[in-house]
């Protein structure tokens, strides 16, 4: 590959904050610009195989951090609705603080949001916003991120990065170049991305920038699709030392053998986890070790407090839009309405009475303490109805259906409260499954009975005395 810049899609390229000057890695160059006159000042000349540096009575093994998320599709957070649950973008500066700025690379490979609903739209330019206050070196933009990103007039956004293999005009670069002091020695770490449908894979080798003499470099590869046959079409090119996959699975992945060169990975889906690729000088010269971790994103990492006045935003926006009462609803069969748990209370007394004295009765609550009580993603599983005409809209217009109530498990009621003697109707009833999926209910699976047994409300069918 030559060093001239052919003008064409494929060989637009961005060479990251080589220039020392470029805005987003301001707090990166002055770093660098520190670490490097430290470098020239007490060094001398430098052999590559020297062992690590020690100065100032540090021993560095000198460690460089590429950070990489993707596939957030839309959990800005957790819904916070049972323990244990992974994620959330205020909770990754925790993660991404403990290694220093200059030693660092923040990467996100795409796929911001899932569908191209409104409410996706919104997260789609919260996301944007919250890697821009992360202070990503470079995003990745999907097929279907660039088609919206384009849409909605974010690609000039000059708070982000973003690199895409689906521009067609100049100003969207398909590369990103970042310069860094390991030890003694300079390296170079490039990220391309690439769609393996739309370009032969011999043009990965032009993708990749030539570095500044002299720099060891590391090659990372994004790719749109990802199997045996593309993996093993890449290594051969002998310029690829790690190929990012999209992301099947929740969890991230390292794709056949970890000590593999290219090392292939995926990095997981919703943010769960943050993926750290490790870069260290191997004892044998110009080669570096690589070490992969994936760390989860747990809820007692300390949250970032302008993420969450972000999520804040989110919540105001949400709001604001009138979501909720935009939601889709069916119309019920054979005229059926929704009325309320209250209206049950009058011939089912004890029943109500138990109810009302768990969590079901409350759920709508537990929402607003949360700020969530706006947001049609919440509402959902926490009142009567959401999906249906005469069901829950907004609390204002249907109070009366707030919480999981008797109609949410029973089908709407508006037949059986006029003719209680003949059967309750068959109407649209949800099981304990329908909200208690794993995702909403990590406790749920292997617990049913205990979880039945605490919304017990009715009277055992044999027992004395069953009165209704
Ligand atoms: C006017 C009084 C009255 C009201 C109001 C009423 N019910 Fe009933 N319900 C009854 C009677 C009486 C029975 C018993 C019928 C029987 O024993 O077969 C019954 C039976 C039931 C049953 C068992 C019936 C079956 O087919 O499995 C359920 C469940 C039930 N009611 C739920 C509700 C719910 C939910 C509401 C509120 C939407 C409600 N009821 C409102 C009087 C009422
Ligand atoms: C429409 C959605 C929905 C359905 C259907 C549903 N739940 Fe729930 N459940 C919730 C929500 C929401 C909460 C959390 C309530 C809160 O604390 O705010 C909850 C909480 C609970 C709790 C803990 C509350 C407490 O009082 O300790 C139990 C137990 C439970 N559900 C059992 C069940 C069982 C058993 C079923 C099926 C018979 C069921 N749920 C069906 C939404 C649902
Ligand atoms: C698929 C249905 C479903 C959706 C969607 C849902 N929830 Fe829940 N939520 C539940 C269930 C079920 C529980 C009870 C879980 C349990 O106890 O195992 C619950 C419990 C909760 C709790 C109480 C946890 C506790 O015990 O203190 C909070 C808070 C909560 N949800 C918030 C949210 C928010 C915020 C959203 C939207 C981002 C949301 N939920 C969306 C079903 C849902
Ligand atoms: C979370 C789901 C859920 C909620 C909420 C709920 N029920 Fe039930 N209910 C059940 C289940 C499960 C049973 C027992 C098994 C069955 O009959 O299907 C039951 C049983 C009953 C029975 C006895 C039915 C029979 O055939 O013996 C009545 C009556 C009843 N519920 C009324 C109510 C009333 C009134 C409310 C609201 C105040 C209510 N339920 C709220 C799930 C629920």
């Amino acid at each position: 590959m030559g060093t001239t810049i052919k003008p064409g899609p494929f060989l637009r390229r961005n060479r990251g904050h080589l220039n020392i000057f470029d805005r987003a890695n301001k707090k990166i160059a002055a770093a660098l610009i520190v670490v490097a006159l430290t470098a020239a000042l007490s060094c001398g000349p430098r052999d590559p195989r020297e062992a690590p540096t020690r100065r100032q009575g540090r021993v560095e093994a000198d460690m460089l951090n590429v950070f990489f998320t993707g596939s957030s599709l839309g959990r800005l957070k957790p819904c916070g609705c049972s323990g244990g649950q992974l994620g959330g973008l205020e909770r990754r500066p925790a993660v991404f603080n403990s290694v220093p700025v200059e030693k660092r690379l923040l990467i996100d490979t795409g796929s911001l949001v899932e569908t191209n609903s409104d409410q996706d739209m919104i997260k789609f330019d919260i996301i944007v916003e919250a890697l821009g206050l992360l202070d990503y070196h470079v995003v990745n933009l999907t097929e279907d991120d660039f088609e919206i990103a384009q849409n909605r007039g974010l690609l000039g956004n000059p708070a982000v990065r973003f690199i895409s293999p689906y521009g067609t005009g100049d100003e969207m670069a398909i590369g990103f170049q970042n310069r860094y002091l390991l030890n003694t020695e300079y390296v170079t770490v490039s990220v391309l991305t690439f769609d393996v449908d739309r370009s032969p894979l011999e043009q990965i080798k032009e993708g990749f920038v030539t570095p500044e003499e002299g720099d060891k470099t590391v090659n990372i590869l994004i790719v749109s699709r990802c199997d045996e046959e593309v993996v093993s079409s890449i290594a051969p090119l002998g310029i690829v030392d790690c190929v990012v996959c999209p992301s099947e699975a929740e969890e991230p992945m390292i794709i056949g053998s970890p000590s593999r060169r290219p090392l292939v990975f995926s990095v997981g889906r919703y943010g769960r986890y943050i993926c750290r690729l490790q870069i260290e000088k191997a004892k044998v010269r110009d080669r570096f070790k690589f070490k992969f971790t994936a760390i989860p994103v747990k809820g007692d990492l300390e949250p970032d407090a302008a993420l969450v006045d972000l999520y804040r935003g989110y919540q105001q926006i949400v709001r604001d839009r009138n979501l909720l009462e935009r939601h889709p609803r069916y119309v019920l069969p054979n005229g059926l309405k929704y009325v309320g748990s209250q209206s049950c209370k009058t011939c089912h007394e004890s029943e109500y009475e138990k109810w009302h004295e768990t969590g079901h009765a409350h759920a709508y609550a537990t929402l607003e303490k949360v700020g969530s009580q706006f947001d049609p993603e919440c509402v959902v599983c926490h009142v009567v109805g959401m999906d249906y005409e005469s069901g829950f809209v907004s609390a204002g217009e249907t109070g009366h259906l707030k919480n999981v109530g008797c109609e949410n498990c029973h089908g709407p009621g508006s037949e059986h409260v006029k003719t209680p003697d003949e059967a309750y109707s068959t109407a649209p009833k949800s099981t304990c499954i329908d909200c208690h999926t794993p995702e909403h209910s990590g406790e749920y699976a292997g617990n049913e009975r205990s979880f039945q047994q605490k919304i017990i409300h009715w009277t055992e069918p044999n027992a004395p005395g069953n009165v209704k």
